[in-house]
């Protein structure tokens, strides 16, 4: 089924989608959607990002096994009050994380998204080529991150591209908290990074309205600390 929703609208309603119908989604639609993708921007046009369609169930649940550890991490950083996987958490957070580690993990149910990854109707990693990234930030005395911007735009329309086919999905980005793990399982070459695994299926709910910030919460004329933007 494709939607026939305008731009707009897909913009202001495209959500995160983690429960799906049983429906399969086969390489070939995967591949129309990756031909929609494509046309994602990227710095200097280099278009590094390579694309691993997991299909078989024992690499399905290697994945998943990577993904439940990390995401008992996320949860251990919600369970001690601090954003999860911030670059600027402190030593003390850090520890606070550590020490939250066990609780995090009884509080996965066998139902949750992340126990139950491998089941997903098509399970994509999207890889970063580290060597065709425009990391204009690369030198600067703190955390790096434009390299990414080369990428996520891809990994973003590919879900835009997935709605248009009537689908629904997620990026997610914790499983990469434990790269080497999904290096051996994916047999990455050591100049590839993993940008993302994204989940796609037929939406078992449509959700059509998003929680967000408002414009005057994130915008303001000439600095910083300007004035909000005229409505
Ligand atoms: C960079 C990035 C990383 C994300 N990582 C995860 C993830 O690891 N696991 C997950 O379940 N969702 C992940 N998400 C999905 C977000 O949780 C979701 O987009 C956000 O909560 C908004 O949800 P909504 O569109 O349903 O309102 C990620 C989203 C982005 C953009």
């Amino acid at each position: 089924m494709r939607s026939a929703v305008d731009l707009r609208t897909a913009l202001r309603s495209t959500s995160a989608v983690r429960t799906f119908r049983a429906d399969p989604v086969d390489e070939t639609l995967v591949r129309q959607i990756l031909e929609v993708a494509r046309f994602a921007p990227s710095g200097g046009n280099r278009q590094g990002w390579r694309v691993i369609d997991v299909r078989d169930p024992g690499q399905r649940q290697a994945l998943r096994d990577c993904y439940l550890d990390a995401w008992v991490e996320y949860l251990a950083h919600l369970l001690a009050g601090v954003t999860p996987f911030s670059p600027l958490l402190t030593a003390a957070d850090r520890s606070a994380v550590a020490q939250n580690l066990e609780r995090a993990r009884s509080r996965i149910a066998p139902d949750d998204f992340a126990a139950r990854l491998d089941e997903v109707p098509a399970l994509l990693v999207i890889c970063a080529d580290l060597g065709a990234l425009a990391a204009t930030d690369r030198d600067l005395d703190r955390y790096t991150f434009i390299g990414g911007a080369s990428i996520y735009p891809f990994v973003w329309s590919i879900l835009l591209a997935a709605r248009a086919e009537g689908l629904g999905g997620v990026m997610t980005t914790v499983a990469t908290a434990l790269e080497s793990r999904l290096r051996d399982v994916l047999r990455l070459p050591d100049e590839f990074a993993v940008a993302a695994v994204v989940a796609l299926g037929h939406p078992e709910n449509e959700r059509t309205h998003l929680r967000r910030r408002e414009v005057d919460d994130f915008a303001t004329r000439d600095t910083f600390d300007g004035p909000p933007l005229d409505r």
